[in-house]
């Protein structure tokens, strides 16, 4: 009874602190500004629900309030509510930028920075949770950037990702672990929900008359699952994500992030 009220206090005082998401498996106390300039929107408080217009386009973020050096820096965005139809939701990749260089104000990428290295990030992904499936939360980690960093040889089909279904399942603290990044220097969040309540059967419609008439785009979509190291045993699961990649291939977009 005492260790269970003595628990309770630190999830609170820890959740007061907390500029990640709950749960997110990585746990950061200081913020980091991040804002979409396109949109003239900030991140601010943390956990903010935003219009998905609003984060179209990727963020800015800034470098640590008190520092006095530049620094290099990589910017992470996960979004941990991804419902792949089978087991828990998994992290998704929404963006890795590596070279980011600044002071205390808006960083930059800059190929030439000191630490920096050639690995090949993520684009940014705007976020689209699928109808109906609640909000979403997307945590952006500023970590520095390590002398001879790359990418560990298990996450290496993040850099770049394939395709969409190439950006999970990722686990932001292995990748961590895996690279030596130690701890994130600053983080913040927001959500995304998307309200739609029609039950449309367009988009299905689409997907199956592309398929059957697509013998070549079927096939080269599964090829492309198998090869994606790593990662099959989530999507291997799915024929759904076949017809998702296939979908994709036709020009429609797959909601699950
Ligand atoms: C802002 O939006 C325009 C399109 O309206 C786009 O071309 C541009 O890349 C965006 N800027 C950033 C920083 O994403
Ligand atoms: C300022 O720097 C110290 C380390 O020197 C750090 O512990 C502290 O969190 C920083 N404060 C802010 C606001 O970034
Ligand atoms: C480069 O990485 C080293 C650790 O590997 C770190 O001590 C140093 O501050 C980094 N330099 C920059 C400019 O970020
Ligand atoms: C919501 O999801 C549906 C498909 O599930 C999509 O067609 C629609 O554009 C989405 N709306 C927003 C605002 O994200
Ligand atoms: C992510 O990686 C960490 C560190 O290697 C590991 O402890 C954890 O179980 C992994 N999480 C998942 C969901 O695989």
């Amino acid at each position: 009874m005492k260790s269970f009220s003595v628990l309770g206090v630190s999830t609170l005082a820890a959740f007061v602190t907390a500029q990640s998401a709950p749960n997110f498996p990585v746990q950061v106390d200081t913020n980091l500004r991040v804002d979409f300039l396109n949109s003239s929107t900030s991140v601010s408080p943390p956990g903010t629900l935003l219009p998905r217009d609003d984060v179209l386009y990727g963020p800015t973020v800034y470098g640590p309030e008190n520092a006095t050096e530049e620094a290099t820096y990589m910017l992470f965005m996960v979004d941990e509510d991804v419902n792949t139809g089978n087991g828990p939701r998994v992290q998704l990749l929404h963006y890795f930028q590596p070279n980011l260089v600044g002071i205390n104000h808006e960083l930059s990428v800059e190929p030439n920075a000191r630490n920096a290295t050639t690995a090949v990030g993520a684009e940014y992904l705007t976020p689209s949770p699928p109808a109906g499936d609640g909000p979403h939360r997307y945590t952006l980690l500023l970590y520095p950037q390590p002398e001879d960093f790359t990418v560990p040889q298990a996450y290496i089909s993040f850099s770049p990702p394939a395709d969409v279904n190439a950006r999970y399942p990722f686990n932001m603290s292995g990748f961590a672990e895996a690279a030596g990044l130690g701890q994130p220097i600053a983080a913040n969040w927001f959500r995304v929900v998307n309200d739609t309540t029609s039950t449309e059967t367009g988009s299905s419609t689409t997907s199956t008359a592309s398929a059957s008439s697509s013998a070549s785009a079927s096939a080269s979509a599964s090829s492309s699952v198998n090869s994606a190291a790593g990662l099959v045993e989530v999507r291997g699961s799915a024929s759904e994500l076949v017809a998702g990649l296939v979908m994709g291939m036709a020009g429609a977009w797959l909601w699950i992030f």
